[in-house]
Formats: C-alpha cells, structure tokens, sequence
C-alpha cells in the first residue's frame, strides 16, 4: 500500500504521508498540512481526528471489541483485577510478582489525606454534587503535594504523584459521600484490599463494620476493570488537552473530572437510572412511549445509556455488566423492577428500525447503575464511582503523553465567520 496519499487543491498535487497502527488502523498526518497548503481541515467533534499515537487501548467499534495493552476486555475481567489492570494501563505491562507488590503496598501505604482536608468537606451544603466535590478536592490536594507540582519531573516523581492519586481520589470520593449524609470519615484498613477499602470507607459506621462480600467485590473490580479506560474519550482528550500545556497530574485529573460529569459522557449512568425511574412511575411497561420520544428530534429527550461515538455494535462492556447485574441481584436476593424495564427498553429498542439503522447498541452506562443501585451507593455517586475507574486510564494517558519527547502544547485552530474588520463606534453615537 502506498505510503502517502495526494491532495489536490487548485491544480497543485501535494503527497500526504499515511500513518498505519498496529491493527491496520491508517490515518492522514495532516501537521505538515497548513504550512505545506495554507489550508486547515475542519472536523467540529473530533469525529474523524485522530489526536496522538497511543498504545495503550484498541477500540474496533464495528467489531465490538476492547483490548487494554493488546488483552481482551473479557479476559481481564475473568483473570484479573483492577490493580493489576491499573499497573497494566500506566507501566505497559502485567507486572512481576514483586513489581505488583510493591505496586499494591505503594498504593496502600498513601491512603491518607491530609486531616485539614477534613474541614473542606465540611464546608460545602449537604446537597452539594459529589463530582463537583471530587473534581475540587483533587485540584486542593496539589498543594500538600508541591514538590510533586513541577512541569519537569523525574520518573520517581511521577510514579510517586500517580501513586498518591490513585491511593487518595477514593478516599475523596468515600469522604465526600461521608459528608453527603453526614457520616463520620472512616479509613482504610491494612489488611483490604483497594476496592474492599473504599466500600469499607463508604458503608462502614461506628455502629456496623462493612467489608463486601466476595460477589459483590468481585463485580466491583469487574466494573472498574470496564471502566478503566477508553482511549480518546471527552474527558481523557480533557486529561491530555490541559496536561499539555504542562500543568500537573493534579489539575489534569481535575478538569477530566469535570468533563466526565456531562450526561452526555460518564453523567450517562445517573441519568439512566433517572430515567428508568420515570418510566417505572409511568406504569413501567410502556417502552414505546419513550422509545417514540427518544426518535422524535422535536423532542430532547434520548435512550440514556445508548448509542456511542465509536461502537457500532454491542458494547462488549454493556454485555458483561449485564451479566454481573444478574448475578449481583440474584446475590443479594432482590428483585429490582428497575431492572425487568431496562431489559424491556432494550429489547424494544433494539428492534425498531430507528435504532437498527443507526445501530445505536446499550453502552456501559446502561446497566452499571443498576448494580449501584443494588449496592445502595446513591444516584449522584454513580459517575463518581466511574471516576473512580477511570482513573488509571487518565493516568497512563498522562504519563504516556509526558513522556513523549515530541509533546508539544494542544491548541486546535478554528475558521472564522465572525465580522470582518471593524471601527470602534463610542455608545453616545452607536445607532
Ligand atoms: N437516543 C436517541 N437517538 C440517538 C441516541 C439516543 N441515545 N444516540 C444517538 N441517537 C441518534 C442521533 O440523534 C442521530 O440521529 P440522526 O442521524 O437522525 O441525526 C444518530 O443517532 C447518530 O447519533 P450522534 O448524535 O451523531 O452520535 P454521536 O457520536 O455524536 O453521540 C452519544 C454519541 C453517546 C453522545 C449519543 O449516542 C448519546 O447522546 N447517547 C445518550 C447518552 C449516553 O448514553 N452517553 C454515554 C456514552 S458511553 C460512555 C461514555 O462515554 O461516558
């Protein structure tokens, strides 16, 4: 296959060099383009942009497949755990025995956060969303951390920043939940693991120690390992697009934070189960009705939880969490009528022609929060919680991104259809 592509524009031929990925991936380098032609190219959403060279995570969303470092999704979720995956995203490969020791008492041994934090929760009103709590707190806990603030670090400052984080975002999210319902703060315990720890940390009370069960653990690090990373997502581009201009590991997790928020990114699970909940209270069986809304483009209303910029086919993440769904429910012995309605929406959706032609499938938001839910964390944690497993994907995104000789700072252009040049007119004589 030739190597470069030809671009004629007003009778000149220029040679476009064609890059190729692992998978037979191929895409246009366009960087050379504006100096080469003058001429930008102009793709509003990304769409058909590719924003770095990355290994870390393939998607073939026709095919519905997902691999971290080249491992199918299905098989981590089977043979792994979240901490493996974590060490397996950020470093590039499954550690050593030892490496992963080291990895795990690293991350435990950073579970505190500073006891003045403390009070900053207690600032905020009880009703306050957690993910802008998350978001805030994750940017304030850079300045106990100044040494590790520099935009030229060594690998034992990163490692020792990525650590921290990892170990400390839980315990901001267990604390703002703590907060939220006005608990007292709980800390983690030696002998749990990472997510025993934050659930620990979330449901334990003076009154009744929590430690989950192995079911229920299991399908967290399930759901977490799902969620760990996604390639060029709208908050991970978020990660790298503020981590470029050379700001820390702090602030970069901060603004992907606030990015995941949107219902049209990780905010998906909240409002799914929002909206299951009104079609519960609407009698419950009618799919119809919401499946007619979700078509009718008068109408703002979407099937929460499907569709997906880049699966064209079932998200092999949805798959597996509606599996867990099944057995976490049936586990706990609870018969959730929240659930039966997702099953009935899908299924409705799945076969009407709208959905068909644009094959818009159920993504990761659509059945996760319905394990949430079982596990009683409440509605507006559930896009903390996939913060919570995002975050080794950010991480390794930022850390590959840093460690490119060749990063320079992201700053897209535009084409501009404002007014052309213009005079000042002073207000006594504006008409
Ligand atoms: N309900 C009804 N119609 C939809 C939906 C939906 N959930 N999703 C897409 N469509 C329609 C859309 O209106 C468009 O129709 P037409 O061709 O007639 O204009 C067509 O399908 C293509 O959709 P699009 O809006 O061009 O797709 P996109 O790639 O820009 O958006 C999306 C992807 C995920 C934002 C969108 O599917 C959506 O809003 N879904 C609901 C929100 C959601 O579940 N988000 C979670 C995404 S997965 C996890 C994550 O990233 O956090």
């Amino acid at each position: 296959m030739s190597t470069t592509a030809k671009l004629i524009l007003q009778d000149q031929t220029y040679d476009i060099p064609v890059v190729e990925g692992s998978e037979g991936e191929k895409g246009l380098d366009i960087s050379r383009l504006r100096a080469q032609t003058g001429y930008i190219t102009l793709d509003p959403s990304y769409g058909n942009t590719g924003s770095c060279l990355s290994g870390i995570t393939y998607i073939d969303g026709d095919a519905g497949i997902l691999r971290y470092r080249g491992i199918d999704i299905g098989e981590l979720c089977e043979h792994s755990t979240f901490m493996e995956v974590s060490y397996l995203l950020i470093y590039g490969h499954l550690p050593t025995e030892a490496e992963y020791a080291r990895f795990k008492e690293r991350v435990h041994h950073h579970s505190l956060i500073h006891e003045d934090m403390k009070s900053f929760f207690t600032s905020y009103p009880g009703h306050a969303h957690p993910m802008a709590i998350l978001s805030a707190m994750v940017c304030s806990l850079s300045v106990y951390h100044p040494q590790l603030l520099e935009p030229e670090q060594t690998q034992s400052q990163r490692d020792q920043a990525i650590t921290r984080l990892l170990s400390k975002v839980r315990v901001l999210a267990a604390f703002a939940y703590k907060r939220s319902v006005g608990e007292a703060f709980v800390y983690t315990r030696p002998e749990l693991d990472y997510l025993s720890n934050f659930m620990h940390m979330m449901f334990t009370t003076p009154m009744r120690e929590y430690v989950p069960d192995e079911t229920i653990r299991k399908a967290l690090d399930v759901l977490f390992i799902l969620h760990a990373d996604h390639e060029q997502n709208c908050s991970t581009s978020t990660v790298r697009m503020v981590g470029s201009s050379k700001a820390n590991l702090f602030a970069s997790l901060s603004a992907g934070i606030c990015a995941l928020w949107g219902p049209l990114h990780g905010g998906a699970n909240q409002a799914v189960i929002e909206m299951l909940q009104t079609i519960h209270a609407d009698g419950g069986g009618n799919y119809k009705k919401y499946i007619e809304k979700a078509k009718d483009k008068s109408d703002p209303f979407l099937l929460m939880g499907f569709g997906h910029r880049v699966y064209k086919n079932y998200d092999p993440r949805a798959a597996i969490i509606k599996k867990y769904c099944d057995k976490v429910l049936e586990h706990l012995g609870i018969h959730d009528p929240i659930l039966e309605i997702a099953k009935g929406l899908e299924e409705a959706a799945l076969t009407d022609p709208y959905f068909i032609e644009r094959k818009l499938y159920p993504n990761v938001d659509f059945y996760s929060g319905i394990i949430y839910r079982a596990l009683k964390i409440p509605t507006n944690m559930f896009t903390v919680m996939f913060a919570l497993g995002r975050l080794p994907g950010w991480i390794a995104h930022w850390k590959e991104m840093v460690e490119d000789p060749g990063m320079k700072i992201a700053r897209p252009r535009q084409i501009y259809t404002g007014e052309r040049s213009n005079n000042y007119v002073p207000i006594g004589i504006r008409p």
